[in-house]
């Protein structure tokens, strides 16, 4: 028996203030387009902000439905628009940000296990991984170098070969 362990590793940055202007940038559009989000059933409102390697800008934001499970999450929204309009680009940072009725928006929200595969096949399509700055309205940001570091072990193409 071996043992392997899988540690991980990610910036923690104190406040927008602390960030490259690039990310800040990023970051401050994710925050505005949480706005847009259609979240009428839970009210929590999720932007997400892409900086494509063609240098263009494309968003997305959760899309909910009163037949719960067809609802769809920024991230995901995020990639088939990014995917649509730009296919062939890669992705080189997603920005990511929330706010909920009644609730602080103080701390990063990490994307959900759904999105984290969605993302790992648009990072292994490109072979380009793709940062993740996570962040809440206010408090501390994290930044991750690859959706890699979310999620270890993934499955992905190569198994099905
Ligand atoms: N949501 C996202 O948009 N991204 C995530 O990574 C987590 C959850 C959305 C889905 C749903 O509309 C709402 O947040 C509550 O789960």
């Amino acid at each position: 028996m071996k043992k392997h362990e899988i540690n991980i590793s990610f910036e923690v940055y104190a406040g927008i203030s602390e960030l490259p202007i690039a990310d800040a940038e990023l970051l401050s559009q994710a925050r505005n387009v949480t706005k847009l989000a259609y979240a009428p059933y839970s009210h929590f409102y999720v932007g997400a902000v892409a900086m494509m390697s063609n240098g263009k800008i494309v968003s997305g934001t959760n899309q909910e439905n009163a037949s719960y499970p067809a609802g769809i999450c920024a991230e995901r929204v995020l990639l088939s628009a990014a995917s649509s309009i730009y296919p062939g680009q890669s992705i080189k940072t997603i920005a990511i940000s929330y706010i909920g009725k009644g609730q602080k928006s103080n701390r990063p929200v990490a994307p959900c296990g759904i999105c984290r595969q969605s993302l790992i096949e648009f990072e292994q399509r490109f072979n380009q991984p793709i940062r993740l700055i996570l962040a809440g309205m206010e408090g501390e940001i994290y930044i991750f170098d690859s959706i890699r570091t979310l999620l270890p072990l993934e499955f992905s193409g190569d198994d099905l070969r």
